[in-house]
């Protein structure tokens, strides 16, 4: 069994986090940005709008706090996409002030933009270690685990002895269906460069989060926490060019935030709601370190 089929039934399995457990934010077992303030919705909100962005589809919504801050700031109409129930009934409620303007889908559909905030690094992934001077997967048998000689489907360096390497299972298939849907992809998520991983991550990225304490490598299999792992930007950047889209700006979170206006947003607010904002102005500009933000539009010559 390999490492993607076991995270696949713990996260979205019929008893997986995801069904049944997942909850997200301060009583939860993580942050994300739209938990931390409105003010990064209202940002990615005037960045759409900006590029004449009408409609909209976020996969992975969360509990809807993304949307509903983007329906608060612009006049878009929003769908989410969205694979737990459990989640899908909590946005459902969180979203219902705006009546028609906010639908779920259950099959893609065509949009001006498609938003994924912290998805991809929730998809099932497979470890590799490059041992012996060759690539080893780490697969499951009887509850134990062993090394098989595979490499990763698209890693393109020279490593070093011992370097472990956690790689998305089927992001191509992911992100192709979202490709042909739209002309414009958003993708916000933490991640490395292809050439980063063997810097910044010589043991690999594989994490668990539960109840805001994180728990690294396979003792993130244990407990029924949120698995996760760092997202290979260098890759979607390759399957973006694949599938006929440009890079068109990837920079961190927070500079993102800052050349899109956050602090512009921010001041236009009336001082009750400077005040109530500002802790998470602060958390959001200064915590998501590892946290990007790239931007694909498709290719026109
Ligand atoms: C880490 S949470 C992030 C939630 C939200 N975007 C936020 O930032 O608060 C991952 C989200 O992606 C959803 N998800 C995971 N795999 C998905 C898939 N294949 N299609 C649609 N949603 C998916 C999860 O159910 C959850 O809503």
């Amino acid at each position: 069994m390999r490492l993607s089929d076991v995270i696949e039934d713990l996260l979205y399995g019929k008893d997986g986090y995801y069904m049944k457990m997942v909850s997200i934010g301060k009583k939860g077992d993580f942050f994300t940005a739209p938990h931390t303030s409105p003010l990064f919705g209202y940002t990615i909100g005037k960045f759409l709008k900006d590029r004449g962005v009408k409609t909209l589809v976020e996969i992975g919504g969360g509990e809807g706090y993304l949307m509903k801050d983007l329906l608060e700031f612009t006049d878009i109409e929003g769908f989410i996409y969205e694979i737990s129930p459990r989640l899908i009934g909590i946005q459902k409620e969180n979203l219902k002030v705006f009546g028609s303007r906010f639908n779920h889908i259950s099959e893609y559909i065509y949009a001006d933009a498609y938003i994924l905030n912290e998805v991809i690094d929730a998809l099932p992934f497979n470890r590799y270690i490059f041992k012996d001077g060759k690539w080893r997967e780490y697969v499951f048998e009887n509850g134990k685990v062993r090394l098989i000689e595979n490499s990763p489907e698209d890693f393109n360096l020279p490593v070093f002895e011992g370097f472990i390497y956690d790689e998305t299972h089927k992001l191509n298939e992911f992100l192709s269906k979202i490709f042909a849907n739209t002309c414009r992809v958003l993708v916000i998520d933490y991640g490395y460069d292809e050439e980063e991983f063997p810097i910044f991550a010589p043991e690999g990225t594989m994490s668990g989060y539960l109840k805001h304490k994180v728990y690294y490598g396979f003792e993130a299999l244990k407990n029924g926490m949120d698995i996760t792992h760092f997202v290979n930007f260098s890759r979607i950047k390759r399957l973006g060019l694949e599938n006929g889209f440009e890079v068109k700006s990837y920079m961190p979170q927070s500079e993102f935030l800052i050349k899109n206006g956050i602090m512009e947003i921010f001041n236009s607010l009336d001082e009750k709601k400077k005040e109530k904002l500002s802790g998470g102005l602060k958390t959001l500009l200064f915590q998501f370190k590892n946290h990007r933000v790239m931007y694909l539009e498709k290719f026109q010559p």
